[in-house]
């Protein structure tokens, strides 16, 4: 092996800002140039560090490899006083805090920084965290050929409408592509001031039930999201949205409504076959196409975006759906 094992460093940073169970973790060896890079890329990074009871762990995990591979002066300053001022803390009992939690991704470098729940429910919603779908929706964004997105020969993504948007994972992503992007789900608008981004995605609040009520009655988020850009419809994106069969016929009918004069693309992890097949005879029963992108899955050992989520490994399908 040679001295720097520069990509499986490049992995673990990764990791460490993705907060990968320490379990997971392959650590290579850690000579002092490696440590030294790691004071250079973990401990001085700009970007937000995970909460401390994550960061507790990482560095337990790498204390053995830490002292294995240190110089004669022992472990790299930098990392020795995080670790040291680490260990000397005493932990915190109770819920799991919020943390930031930053997907890097491409060359060059992107991140998509996120505060999330570490929890998977919360106050009876889902939880403020990343799902499984949304990852692998993200993943085939960016590397699926052909593109997800019709004509496929096109080279930037559409304009797009997320629904169900959680922690705007996917938004951010395909704002920070170049997508004019509206991001809704259920609750509160918090304006579309999103640092990290040029052109942010407005982010409405939408709910799906909303779709039978006569247009003129229907809040003004679905004429806004129905007018085109630049003669272009809207897609639809959406990622871990069928999960309860009481909401499906209210989210086809939304996007019957949203994705009439485009298509729509769904990230679907299928934990009940029952729910999922709801979804597909739903959508036929309106006289909407649905079609299951075969698309080469993302490879779990080396990843686009490390995934996290309790249903990490369940099977997702990408099902395009077209209303006719
Ligand atoms: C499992 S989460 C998925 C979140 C995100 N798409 C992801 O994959 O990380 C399901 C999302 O659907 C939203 N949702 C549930 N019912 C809804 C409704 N009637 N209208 C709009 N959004 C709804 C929830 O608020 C939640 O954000």
């Amino acid at each position: 092996m040679s001295e720097l094992d520069l990509s499986a460093l490049q992995t673990l940073r990764r990791q460490y800002f993705g907060l990968v169970p320490p379990y997971l973790l392959h650590v290579p060896d850690l000579p002092p140039a490696a440590q030294e890079w790691l004071a250079d890329n973990l401990v001085e990074s700009p970007l937000p560090a995970p909460e401390e009871g994550y960061q507790r762990s990482f560095w337990k995990r790498l204390l053995q490899p830490l002292e294995a591979g240190a110089g004669e002066d022992g472990v790299e300053e930098r990392v020795y006083e995080v670790v040291a001022g680490i260990m000397a803390t005493p932990p915190r009992f109770g819920e799991p805090p919020q943390s930031y939690k930053t997907f890097l991704y491409g060359r060059p470098e992107c991140a998509i920084t996120l505060l999330e729940e570490q929890v998977a429910v919360q106050a009876g919603t889902t939880g403020l965290r990343t799902w499984t779908a949304a990852l692998h929706l993200g993943h085939h964004v960016l590397h699926s050929s052909p593109s997800i997105f019709l004509p496929s020969s096109a080279s930037a993504p559409p304009p797009v409408l997320e629904l169900g948007a959680g922690t705007g994972f996917l938004s951010i992503l395909l704002a920070q592509l170049g997508a004019d992007v509206i991001t809704t789900d259920l609750g509160d608008e918090n304006g579309d001031d999103e640092d990290q981004l040029e052109h942010p995605p407005r982010v409405r609040s939408l709910d799906w039930s909303d779709a039978s009520a006569p247009p003129d009655d229907r809040p003004g988020v679905w004429a806004e999201a129905l007018e085109p850009v630049e003669g272009r419809g809207r897609v639809v994106l959406a990622a871990d949205v069928i999960y309860d069969p009481d909401l499906v016929p209210f989210l086809v009918d939304a996007i019957g409504v949203l994705a009439k004069e485009s298509y729509a693309v769904l990230a679907a992890t299928v934990r009940n076959e029952k729910t999922f097949k709801l979804f597909l005879d739903e959508c036929s029963s309106r006289e909407m196409r649905t079609e299951l992108l075969d698309l080469t899955p993302m490879d779990s050992s080396a990843p686009t975006f490390w995934d996290t989520a309790l249903d990490a490994g369940t099977r997702v399908e990408i099902v395009r759906v077209t209303p006719s």
